[in-house]
C-alpha cells in the first residue's frame, strides 16, 4: 500500500479507533525491523487513500508517533523512521569481520559490472518485443547459439545450438537431468565420493538413488560402477573437491560402460575454464556426444547470483530434458539470457575469464608457497579452479582447525562438516580452501591468518 513512496503493508484490522490501529501497526513495523531507520513513509494522503480512511486520521497517527520519537518529520523531505526509535536489540551490532575461505564462489568483487551493465543495456535496446515473451523453454536462440560457439571454442565440446538448453545454473540443470534420466528409465546415478552432498540430494529429490565411486589420484574409479546405474555424474576437468583430473584410461572406461549399459555420463564442467599450469583437458563430451551430457555454468566465471548455466544434451535425452524442464515450471529470465549472449558474442566473457584466471593462478601459487613453509604435504590435485584440498590427519583435527579459523576471523570448510562423504566408512579428513572466494583486498589477510591457523596442524597425505 501507499501510492506515494514505499509500498507499505499495515495491518490495521484491530478494533478501536483507526488512528490508534495505524500507530500500533507502524510501531510494530519499526520494532520488527520491517521499516529500518531512515525509511521514508508514504504521504498522508496516499496512505489514507490506500487504507480508505480520512487523511486527518493518518495525520494524527503520524503526529503522535513523531511526538513519541518513532518518526521524524521535516518540511520538504516527508516523514521518516527515526534512528532513536529502534530498540537496542534491533540496532546493528558490530561484528568481527569474517573472511570467507569456503569453496563454491568466485571473488564477487571481480564481477565485471561495467561490461555486464553495458551488455544488459545493449541487448535490451536491440531486443524485439517478442524476445520478452515466454519464449522457448530451452532458452533464447541467441544465447544457445552463443553458448554452442563458446563451449566448442573454449572447451572442445561438440555442440549445435539445437542441443543446448539454458538453465538456472548447474543446480537447476541437475534437478532437470535427474528427472529426465528417471523418465528415460534410470533408477540410480553413480556419483563421486567425496562429492557434493547437495548434488546427491537433488538426485534423491527426483526419486533416484545414488551409488558412490571412490575418487583416487586419477579421478573417479570406473571399477566402482554398479551395473544398476543408469548414469554417472562426474567432474572430469577438476574433481570437486579433490581437484584431480580424470585420467585418460578412466575416461575411456566410463564411455565404454555407458555404451555397453546404455547409460549416460553427466559432465559437470563447473570450473573448466580455470587451469593454471597448462591447457585444461578438453571436454569428455567431445569423445561421445551421444552418451555425454555436458554441463557448464556462469557461476565461477561471472557470478552465481546470475543463475545462468547450460547443458549440451545428447539427441536421445532432448525430449526427456524438455519435458522435465516443463515439469519443474522454471525457465530462465530473458534479460539475463540476452546479456550473456551479448557478452559471449563480443568476446567480453573470454576476456574476463583470462583476466580473472591470472588473479586466481597467483592466489593458488601464493597459497601453495605459504603452505610449503609449514608442511611437505602438497595440496591435493592439479593447479586449477578456485579451491584446493589440504589433507588432514583426522576429523577431530578438521574440527579443531575450523574452530581456530573462526577465532582468527576465517570461515573454513572441511570435508566432514560439509557432508562430502557418502558414508563414514571411507571418510578421510581435509580442508577445502576456497582461495577464489575472498575479495582482492582480503586475500593477503586471509592467507596470513590461514598460515597461522595451520601452524602445527596435523597435515597428512591420504
Ligand atoms: C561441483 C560443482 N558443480 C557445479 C557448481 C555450479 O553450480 P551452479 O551453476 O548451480 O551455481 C558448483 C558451484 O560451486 C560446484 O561446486
Amino acid at each position: 500500500m501507499g501510492k506515494l513512496g514505499i509500498d507499505l503493508h499495515l495491518d490495521v484490522s484491530g478494533g478501536g479507533p483507526r488512528a490508534r490501529s495505524i500507530e500500533a501497526a507502524l510501531r510494530e513495523a519499526v520494532t520488527s525491523g520491517r521499516l529500518p531507520a531512515g525509511t521514508r513513509l508514504p504521504g498522508t494522503r496516499g496512505l489514507a487513500d490506500d487504507l480508505g480512511i480520512a487523511r486527518g486520521t493518518v495525520v494524527a497517527a503520524y503526529a503522535q508517533l513523531v511526538a513519541e520519537g518513532w518518526l521524524v518529520s521535516a518540511t520538504g523531505s516527508g516523514t521518516r523512521v527515526a534512528d532513536v526509535a529502534l530498540p537496542p536489540a534491533a540496532r546493528a551490532v558490530p561484528v568481527r569481520p569474517v573472511i570467507d575461505l569456503r569453496p563454491g564462489r568466485p571473488d564477487l568483487s571481480l564481477f565485471p559490472h561495467a561490461r555486464w551493465s553495458a551488455a544488459v543495456k545493449r541487448s535490451l535496446a536491440a531486443a524485439t518485443a517478442g524476445s520478452l515473451d515466454y519464449g522457448d523453454p530451452a532458452g533464447s536462440r541467441a544465447l544457445r547459439e552463443a553458448v554452442a560457439t563458446y563451449v566448442s571454442r573454449a572447451r572442445g565440446v561438440r555442440a549445435e545450438p539445437e542441443a543446448v538448453v539454458i538453465t538456472s545454473g548447474f543446480t537447476h540443470a541437475l534437478a532437470v537431468l535427474s528427472r529426465a534420466l528417471r523418465d528415460a528409465g534410470a533408477h540410480t546415478i553413480a556419483t563421486e565420493d567425496p562429492g557434493l552432498a547437495h548434488h546427491r540430494r537433488l538426485i534423491h529429490g527426483a526419486g533416484l538413488s545414488t551409488a558412490p565411486l571412490r575418487v583416487g589420484p586419477d579421478g573417479a574409479d570406473p571399477a566402482d560402477l554398479p551395473s544398476r546405474a543408469g548414469a554417472v555424474l562426474l567432474t572430469p576437468a577438476h574433481q570437486h573437491p579433490r581437484g584431480v583430473v580424470l585420467s585418460r584410461e578412466a575416461r575411456t572406461a566410463f564411455l565404454a560402460w555407458a555404451d555397453e549399459h546404455d547409460g549416460f555420463v553427466v559432465e559437470d564442467d563447473y570450473d573448466g575454464e580455470f587451469r593454471y599450469d597448462r591447457h585444461a583437458a578438453g571436454a569428455l563430451q567431445a569423445l561421445d556426444p551421444e552418451r555425454v551430457v555436458f554441463a557448464g555454468s556462469a557461476s565461477k566465471a561471472l557470478a552465481p547470483g546470475l543463475r545462468l548455466g547450460w547443458l549440451v544434451v545428447p539427441p536421445r535425452l532432448r525430449i526427456p530434458v524438455l519435458d522435465a524442464l516443463a515439469a519443474t515450471g522454471a525457465t530462465v529470465g530473458a534479460p539475463g539470457q540476452l546479456a550473456l549472449a551479448d557478452l559471449l558474442d563480443r568476446g567480453d566473457y573470454d576476456r574476463h575469464v583470462r583476466r580473472t584466471r591470472q588473479l586466481y593462478r597467483k592466489r593458488r601459487t601464493e597459497l601453495a608457497t605459504r603452505l610449503a613453509e609449514l608442511t611437505d604435504v602438497p595440496l591435493d590435485g592439479v593447479p586449477a579452479g578456485l579451491h584446493a584440498l589440504l589433507p588432514l590427519a583426522s576429523a577431530q583435527e578438521e574440527r579443531r582447525i575450523v574452530d581456530a579459523g573462526l577465532g582468527a576471523g576465517l570461515q573454513l570448510a572441511s570435508l566432514h562438516a560439509a557432508g562430502y562423504w557418502h558414508s563414514a566408512a571411507r571418510a578421510k579428513a581435509g580442508l577445502i580452501i576456497g582461495y577464489g572466494t575472498p575479495p582482492q583486498h582480503a586475500w593477503r589477510p586471509a592467507l596470513d591468518a590461514l598460515t597461522e591457523v595451520l601452524r602445527g596442524a596435523a597435515i597428512r597425505p591420504w
